[in-house]
């Protein structure tokens, strides 16, 4: 890999292009499907607060840190983990992060387009008016047919992974750039719309005190375990799509400000998204925080289907579920798309067709995980189910554990240094403490409990 090879992707127009693209990556399924039932599995409050300390104390640093190796290497996070180990001289074991990451980001979007296909089959389901006046037991039918068509779900999935392909075959500035611009905006301000709609018609008060009353007893070590999984999906980390959107970042953008702004972002979406879901299910009869994968499927479909206009407003949202899942997705396959181009010599378009191909493939594991395979488990896993505690809770943590080491200890302090230049003294003290000590013992320690507890106790 020569360095004329360098920067050959292009690089955003701006620090604003490089944060909207980050706050898309970031903001997706984990923050409006996954935050909110797992919040609610876990009880509320007090995983509430877990996850928020766990972006803080772990997450940001991390990202920061995610950020700081993709824009010195500049290409793909294969390429850039392996230039920055031949340049602080570490040993060459260290490469294995580069494609720790790419993988987890190709098992991830495998199953992430099969939720994303759910929501892309909601917009219609609202908008046909079969979900009208629908009860409980009416929307969890309507759920429930939807999961047990492998054809279906397989059609959502393959439109998804077109959708994607659309835009990372743009490449960079065309593609990405124009995309994420033009998206993100648009799911801001449909999130404070339904907001607005959840504040009127839904139980706000109980929906706050949900996610605000710390009750600490609530939360075990597993539900630690996945408050910080869920910090490290939220944000993108740990799976080179940070690392590649780094490699795009203007050189003189600051890095610790940018993350901090996007991973701000990225929780206000998580909370308001649990604003908009809590109080409606809180509203509805015979709805329960707790109802698991399904509770933004089943609980919203009643609530908007009571409503006057709710239909109208049901389909907007699942609209804008798409969105938020669309520009995460185009950031998964960047990684692995950017090192074909570089180390196979392909164009962007076959690049493009074989990752997709491939993870589409891996996905049907997933399609079928919800009817044909749903008895076939291992230790209580479905395929789709041993994929997401695979990825957000092992490889993600391992991986944020490895980016930490290796830039608190393993990079050369100078070449640190010159990427973080502007950033103020303590800051930088801060940020390589916590990188040094905080993370990797906070992470251990969160995954050994986590693990024991799921598994031991
Ligand atoms: N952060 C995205 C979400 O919360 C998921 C994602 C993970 C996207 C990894 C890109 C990379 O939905």
């Amino acid at each position: 890999m020569g360095l004329q090879q360098k920067g050959m992707h292009g690089t955003w127009a701006s620090r604003w292009t490089f944060i909207m693209a980050a706050t898309g990556s970031a903001v997706g399924l984990g923050n409006m499907w996954k935050f909110p039932y797992v919040a609610g599995n876990n009880g509320g409050g007090a995983f509430v607060l877990a996850y928020l300390a766990c972006i803080l104390l772990i997450g940001v640093p991390v990202m920061m840190a995610e950020v700081t190796i993709g824009r010195r290497g500049r290409q793909s996070p294969i390429n850039s983990v392996r230039e920055l180990v031949a340049e602080s001289g570490a040993n060459s074991a260290w490469r294995n992060l580069g494609w720790l990451g790419v993988l987890a980001g190709m098992l991830i979007i495998s199953f992430y387009a099969v939720i994303a296909g759910w929501a892309l089959d909601y917009i219609f389901a609202m908008a046909s008016g079969e979900l009208r006046g629908a009860n409980g037991d009416a929307a969890s039918a309507v759920f429930g047919n939807l999961l047990a068509d492998p054809i279906r779900l397989i059609g959502w999935q393959t439109f998804f992974m077109i959708l994607c392909v659309g835009v990372v075959v743009g490449g960079v500035k065309k593609g990405l750039g124009i995309a994420v611009e033009i998206l993100m905006p648009l799911l801001f301000v449909m999130l404070f719309v339904l907001l607005g709609f959840s504040i009127f018609r839904g139980n706000f008060q109980a929906g706050w005190d949900f996610l605000f009353s710390f009750n600490l007893d609530a939360l075990t070590g597993r539900g630690l375990l996945e408050a910080m999984g869920q910090a490290f999906f939220t944000l993108s980390i740990g799976m080179g799509a940070i690392m590649a959107y780094g490699a795009y970042m203007p050189q003189n953008a600051n890095i610790g400000k940018t993350i901090l702004t996007v991973a701000f972002f990225d929780s206000m979406v998580a909370i308001i998204s649990g604003l908009v879901i809590f109080p409606i299910v809180f509203a509805t009869p015979g709805l329960e925080p707790s109802a698991g994968p399904g509770l933004m499927f089943i609980s919203l479909p009643v609530a908007f289907g009571s409503m006057p206009g709710g239909l109208l407003i049901g389909s907007a949202f699942f609209v804008l579920v798409t969105i938020a899942a669309w520009s995460s997705a185009i950031s998964l396959l960047e990684p692995a798309v950017a090192w074909l181009i570089e180390a196979k010599n392909m164009t962007r378009v076959q690049a493009n067709l074989l990752i997709a191909g491939g993870t589409w493939v891996l996905g049907l594991g997933s399609v079928f995980s919800f009817n044909i395979w749903s008895e076939a488990t291992v230790a209580g896993f479905t395929f789709f189910d041993f994929l997401d505690f695979l990825t957000s809770n092992v490889m993600l943590p391992l991986s944020g554990l490895l980016i930490a080491i290796f830039v608190g200890y393993v990079m050369k302090e100078q070449f640190v240094d010159d990427e973080m230049q502007g950033t103020p003294p303590v800051v930088m003290q801060l940020w390589r403490f916590t990188l040094r000590y905080i993370a990797p013992i906070a992470i251990s320690a969160v995954f050994v409990m986590g693990i024991y507890d799921k598994f031991f106790s």
